[in-house]
């Protein structure tokens, strides 16, 4: 199987995870988009969702899934997203799409995080996919500077605006022993306004496609 036909089949898998009649979290991706197909040819009857994209809040109305506000929901009871690299403790590096931000503002929603991933996507150590960080403009130089004291070489993400009107720094080199420290320590840099390391929202659960076909982990 390749990669493509990986994805439809984690995107498939997830829908055990859906609930009927409740309302959900939905991620952003091409993994993601072969879930949302999924979710709408199953049938399965739920109020509507919470999108963390204008990319998927699109492909979800073209299948004619209503789409809520954040502000609307309260909770949710499970966040439905892809992942750039998540290890064996659910941990996950995110953002590849650009949509780290909004993902983490749904994520924080929601009760259960089940990341849908292909194999290739399983790593020991965070770190090896250059790390999305979306900033505020004004503080790019200093960022630069603090991730370089970290190993890690920063650069902007040219001609990338995300859906907030924000910008993105890449950052290369880094390992991450530790991402609840290491999540912890970048939030409290000045003009930073989200790190796509995701430990505090991290997976409970990861459905994982690959050539035997999906194997589910629990952390
Ligand atoms: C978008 C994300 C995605 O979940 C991540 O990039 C994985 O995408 P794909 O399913 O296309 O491999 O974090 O911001």
């Amino acid at each position: 199987m390749n990669q493509d036909q990986l994805k439809q089949l984690v995107g498939r898998a997830a829908l055990d995870h859906v609930v009927p009649g409740e309302i959900l979290g939905v991620g952003t991706g091409s993994t993601v988009d072969c879930f949302i197909d999924a979710l709408a040819a199953s049938g399965i009857a739920i109020p509507g969702a919470v999108s963390s994209s204008e990319r998927s809040t699109q492909r979800l109305k073209q299948h004619g899934i209503p789409v809520l506000d954040a502000g609307e929901v309260r909770r949710l009871a499970v966040y439905i997203d892809g992942a750039d690299e998540i290890d064996g403790r659910g941990f996950m590096v995110k953002g590849g799409g650009a949509a780290l931000t909004r993902e983490k503002i749904v994520a924080d929603l929601a009760e259960r995080f089940v990341c849908i991933a292909d194999a290739s996507k399983l790593v020991t150590t965070l770190g090896a996919f250059p790390l999305p960080v979306e900033i505020i403009p004004m503080a790019a130089a200093q960022l630069t500077r603090r991730f370089a004291a970290l190993g890690g070489t920063a650069r902007l993400r040219a001609g990338v605006v995300t859906d907030n009107g924000g910008q993105l720094l890449d950052v290369t080199g880094l390992a991450i022993a530790d991402p609840l420290a290491f999540e912890a320590e970048v939030n409290q840099w000045p003009g930073v306004v989200t790190v796509g390391v995701f430990a505090r929202h991290k997976a409970q659960v990861c459905l994982l496609g690959g050539a035997d076909g999906v194997r589910t982990l629990r952390f």
